[in-house]
């Protein structure tokens, strides 16, 4: 059995599912036939989506959730340009609280980004506490601040005995130093990993066949652009996908369901500084091929 139904009534023949999906479709002679099933299917609502008469409905999918396209709505190229090249990382929030219904929106425009395989994996976890806020900020700053201790009496060890420092350990006490003065920002009241925000969301997925990563990365990046329109301010944060990535107390702090990972993590707040000009970057690095 198909799980996608053709409404003899309202076909036309028009071939269009057939041409977009050869592998749910066919066309014998004038007469759609459909065979979407587990081996040939990935749910991708596109047949439905693409038929001109609304002739195809999927069994598996929520037919009530497909809205006809509004040709109206235009977004300038410009314009977009503007919005991207204005979005900034901030580290700075106001002590208030993002409205519920604005991080449903979020949620909901995460909804519908594309997934590799269309998959689906991505799973948000939404932190407003900000006690746990603090906590987990808390867990990375002990985290790192272990690591840079040891990292410093390796590199002392090597010093004393006139050896020169392996490369990788040359690498973390960059890291090191750049990152020492984190206890005493935290000493001093700030919040140096998760920047006080009023919530973090942490973009994570039960392993997949297909490109977990990427598709929490495209997640993030829809949200801190839906961000934008609200008014809110964003900063991902890699240092927190790092530390949960080695230490237990930082992983049971964020406690994501048991065997998903964390791939790209966020704050979100609205922001204390307000920046009055877009920032120069390198020039983009193209090949083309004409
Ligand atoms: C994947 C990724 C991880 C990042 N991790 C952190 C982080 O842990 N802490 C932080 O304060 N900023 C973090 N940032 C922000 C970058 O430092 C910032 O994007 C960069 O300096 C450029 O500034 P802009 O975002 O304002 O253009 C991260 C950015 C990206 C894209």
């Amino acid at each position: 059995m198909s799980w996608v139904t053709i409404d003899k009534d309202l076909c036309t023949g028009c071939g269009i599912c057939v041409q977009r999906c050869l592998r749910c479709f066919t066309d014998r002679d004038g007469e759609i036939l459909s065979h979407a099933d587990v081996e040939t299917c990935n749910i991708c609502g596109h047949c439905v989506s693409l038929c001109p008469t609304g002739a195809i409905t999927h069994s598996l999918m929520d037919m009530g959730n497909f809205m006809d396209v509004n040709e109206d709505i235009r977004l300038d190229p410009d314009e977009f340009l503007q919005l991207v090249r204005r979005r900034r990382s901030h580290r700075s929030y106001k002590d208030r609280k993002i409205p519920r219904k604005d991080l449903d929106k979020l949620l909901e425009m995460c909804r519908y980004i594309p997934t590799g395989s269309n998959l689906q994996t991505v799973e948000i976890k939404v932190v407003t506490n900000p006690e746990k806020i603090r906590a987990i900020s808390d867990a990375c700053v002990d985290y790192f601040m272990e690591t840079i201790r040891a990292v410093e009496t390796q590199a002392a060890d090597f010093a004393s005995q006139g050896k020169e420092l392996p490369e990788d350990l040359v690498r973390m006490k960059e890291f090191a130093n750049r990152y020492k003065m984190m206890g005493l920002a935290r000493e001093m009241g700030l919040d140096p990993i998760l920047h006080k925000a009023s919530a973090l969301m942490v973009f994570h997925s039960a392993p997949s066949p297909s490109t977990p990563k990427d598709d929490c990365v495209i997640a993030a990046q829809t949200a801190v652009l839906g961000a934008m329109t609200m008014g809110l301010g964003t900063c991902y944060i890699g240092l927190l996908l790092f530390a949960a990535a080695a230490s237990p107390a930082v992983k049971a702090e964020l406690d994501l369901p048991a065997g998903n990972k964390p791939h790209s993590a966020l704050v979100l707040g609205y922001p204390k500084l307000k920046f009055m000009r877009t920032i120069d970057r390198k020039p983009q690095k193209v090949q083309w091929v004409e």
